[in-house]
């Protein structure tokens, strides 16, 4: 799999370390709040899994299954949600973790959905951030790292369902994503 990225941009322990730092920041935030976690799968699952064992507070978690993409690289815009039922989030306080903000339209399409349950707070918490500009705006309360507008695979993220075991977060070669999207 190696072989398959142009280089790696985050290794095992800055990920470690950057996990601890807002890690950190969430539990000194929700100190005094029971905190609900909604994580937008299947991308962020091995981010909250990490990020959540370091929270050392009373939480609950829901997980929202969301498909944006349809194995292509760029987002095709509409949203889908795989299930029927939201999660119940009325008065409660959420943070929405999801692996990587692109176009925005997920993290947006997520955000309205959850908001007509009326929970009492709602803060945003996303592993990557691209620089670029959105299609859609959204506002994040925590992020692990920003990055240039590449295709990036490992550590939950996949190109086509692969590379989400990658221990690691590279830049997927550029020929990779070419051939697959024709
Ligand atoms: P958005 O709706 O364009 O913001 O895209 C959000 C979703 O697209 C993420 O949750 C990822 O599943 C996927 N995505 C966007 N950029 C990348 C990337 O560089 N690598 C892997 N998946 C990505
Ligand atoms: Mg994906």
């Amino acid at each position: 799999m190696q072989d398959d990225l142009e280089r790696v941009l985050f290794d095992e322990p800055t990920i470690l370390r950057r996990l601890d730092e807002i890690a950190a920041q969430i539990s000194n935030d929700y100190r005094d709040r029971e905190l609900t976690v909604i994580a937008v799968l299947n991308g962020s699952i091995v981010f909250m899994a990490d990020l959540m064992r370091r929270i050392p507070l009373p939480l609950r978690l829901d997980c929202l299954s969301v498909a944006s993409y349809h194995g292509k690289a760029q987002t095709s815009g509409e949203v889908i949600f795989k299930q029927l039922a939201l999660p119940d989030v009325t008065d409660r306080d959420i943070l929405i973790v999801d692996d990587i903000l692109d176009s925005g339209h997920t993290l947006a399409a997520v955000c309205e959905k959850l908001e007509t349950a009326k929970p009492r707070s709602v803060q945003v918490c996303v592993w990557l951030s691209k620089k670029k500009q959105r299609a859609r705006c959204v506002d994040t309360d925590y992020v692990g790292f920003e990055i240039e507008d590449e295709f990036v695979v490992g550590y939950g993220l996949d190109f086509r369902e692969r590379y989400r075991n990658l221990p690691y977060i590279g830049v997927l070669r550029k020929e990779l994503l070419q051939q697959s999207s024709e």
